[in-house]
């Protein structure tokens, strides 16, 4: 079976108002990701996926989309995504756009007139639903961004559904004509010439059509989002969802090689059925399981184990460490155990993602209560939700604002952008970028790590160890130390003989081992094998 770029190549998500400013605002924009393709080239990335460029009145900073054929004059003109897209490709590199088809903003002309008036043609475009008796919301479905799911319209006298702000209504997926005009904005993408999407909440699209309360969460815990509250069985990941995702599939079909990630949030059993019967709907559900999975190393042994034997018959895996919805990796389980993520995230089987300013180490940037701009912060203040402190303009250099803009950001830099920027990583050969770098170099260079097979080799309180396989080609062996504190690997399992090509230590490569490996804490190493 031939390998497809979306097998074989490495995905950067981009948050455009983070990444790079060309025009003094204080936000990145499109220029300003074109002249950082250089440094993506540079890194070995092969695939962008740039978080959403449309016109929006920024409720949820992209999200809430009120033309999605066009490009905000914040990111830029049409004629610069023209040329981003050329530039990109001009690079062998391919552009993933983030596609929103679950809601609209509030401002979108189709809900401006649906809200209009009860018989508007497009009333039924969206989720509307009387009041009960008492005038209580039709049901109890929650917002993801906390309160209830249901707004109430003073002029037409109904409520309308919104899984997330009251700014982003819930289309109604039910309604073919939403569908034929969803599948149009795909067409328009795809014949300028995009790789692919990313589809956001693929799993929200379709709601029970009965519209029954969702249960209580008996697992809930006070310092939990309000939304978890109840188990979202009737609001989400309804069986008809799938009908709507092999569409979206027959028109990527159409084109050449084209590509469609599902951002679904369920446990593995449930993600994996969207691939569909005979992989038909999405190339790659995204996998989250290493946002949550606790870092120990049996843990994750265990659930790369459960998701390799889960996977069906070609569906191709594909592994996440981080995005823009997330706490950082780094800040998460440490700068020194970030260097094994790293390992971890670039030797496993399936196409990885990284999220901009991972491959330095970025962390999560403390933003002062006041300064708070997410809407899931700010709607549930208690609960520490904000998404800010992982959306922070990326750290180039030692120049005012990090190089990232001439004026104010955004979002205040971290504090230590001085010392922790991408310019003085490039010059210091031990840095994480130059790690990110040689993982990348190496896996591209491997079939055996690019595409080929995983096997499980060892687990236990603190190491990981897997091997990767190509037939007839070399072999690897990826030991990971998990724990902060040294061991000492030797197993039964397989048989240790080969030569240490990269490591999270760099003094470590091109060293020899046999029979054991001894590793200090927050250290991995990858070992070609002698043998095949
Ligand atoms: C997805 C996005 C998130 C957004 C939400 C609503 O989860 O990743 O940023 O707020 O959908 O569109």
């Amino acid at each position: 079976m031939k390998n497809l770029w979306w097998q074989t190549g490495i995905i950067y998500q981009i948050y455009p108002r983070s990444y790079q400013d060309s025009n003094g605002d204080g936000i990145g924009d499109l220029q300003g990701i074109i002249q950082r393709l250089d440094y993506l080239k540079w890194l070995g990335i092969n695939i962008i996926w740039i978080s959403p460029i449309y016109p929006s009145p920024m409720a949820d900073f992209g999200y809430d989309i009120s033309d999605y054929t066009g490009i905000h004059p914040l990111f830029g003109t049409m004629e610069d995504f023209d040329k981003l897209l050329q530039q990109i490709h001009q690079r062998g590199m391919k552009l993933v756009l983030d596609l929103v088809p679950n809601h609209t903003s509030d401002q979108h002309p189709w809900f401006i007139e649906s809200r209009s008036s009860k018989d508007n043609p497009k009333r039924d475009w969206y989720i509307w639903k009387d009041a009960k008796p008492d005038g209580s919301p039709p049901n109890n479905w929650l917002s993801v961004f906390g309160g209830s799911g249901w707004e109430w319209d003073e002029k037409t006298g109904q409520y309308y559904y919104h899984g997330f702000l009251k700014e982003q209504p819930d289309l109604n997926w039910r309604n073919p004509k939403v569908q034929q005009a969803m599948l149009d904005v795909m067409r328009f993408w795809l014949d300028k010439g995009v790789d692919g999407f990313r589809v956001d909440v693929m799993w929200h699209m379709i709601k029970d059509d009965q519209f029954r309360d969702n249960p209580p969460n008996p697992d809930y815990q006070q310092h939990m989002s309000t939304y978890d509250q109840l188990l979202p069985v009737y609001s989400t990941d309804q069986p008809e969802v799938h009908d709507i995702v092999k569409k979206m599939r027959r028109l990527l079909d159409e084109y050449n090689e084209r590509m469609m990630i599902g951002e679904i949030y369920l446990p593995i059993h449930k993600l994996v059925t969207y691939y569909g019967i005979e992989t038909k709907e999405a190339h790659m559900p995204f996998n989250f399981m290493l946002l949550s999975t606790p870092w120990q190393a049996a843990t994750i042994a265990a659930a790369v184990d459960e998701y390799e034997g889960l996977l069906p018959k070609d569906g191709w895996p594909n592994w996440v460490l981080g995005n823009h919805d997330q706490p950082r990796i780094t800040s998460r389980v440490g700068i020194q155990q970030a260097r094994v993520a790293a390992m971890l995230l670039l030797t496993l089987r399936g196409t990885p993602t990284i999220y901009y300013g991972d491959e330095i180490g970025a962390l999560d940037v403390p933003i002062p209560f006041d300064e708070v701009q997410d809407p899931q912060g700010l709607n549930m203040p208690d609960k520490n939700l904000s998404r800010d402190p992982a959306r922070t303009p990326m750290q180039w250099s030692g120049e005012p604002n990090g190089g990232f803009s001439t004026s104010k950001p955004w979002l205040r830099l971290h504090r230590a952008w001085e010392r922790q920027n991408v310019t003085l990583q490039k010059e210091d050969p031990y840095s994480m970028l130059h790690l990110h770098r040689r993982l990348i170099q190496l896996r591209q260079k491997e079939p055996a790590l690019m595409h080929g097979n995983y096997a499980p080799v060892f687990s236990d309180h603190q190491v990981l160890a897997f091997r990767r396989y190509a037939e007839g080609d070399k072999s690897f062996l990826i030991v990971l130390n998990l724990s902060h504190r040294p061991c000492y690997f030797k197993t039964d399992n397989i048989k240790i003989s080969g030569t240490i090509v990269v490591a999270t230590l760099p003094e470590l490569e091109g060293t020899a081992v046999e029979d054991s490996i001894n590793l200090g804490g927050d250290e991995g190493v990858i070992v070609e094998l002698a043998y095949k």
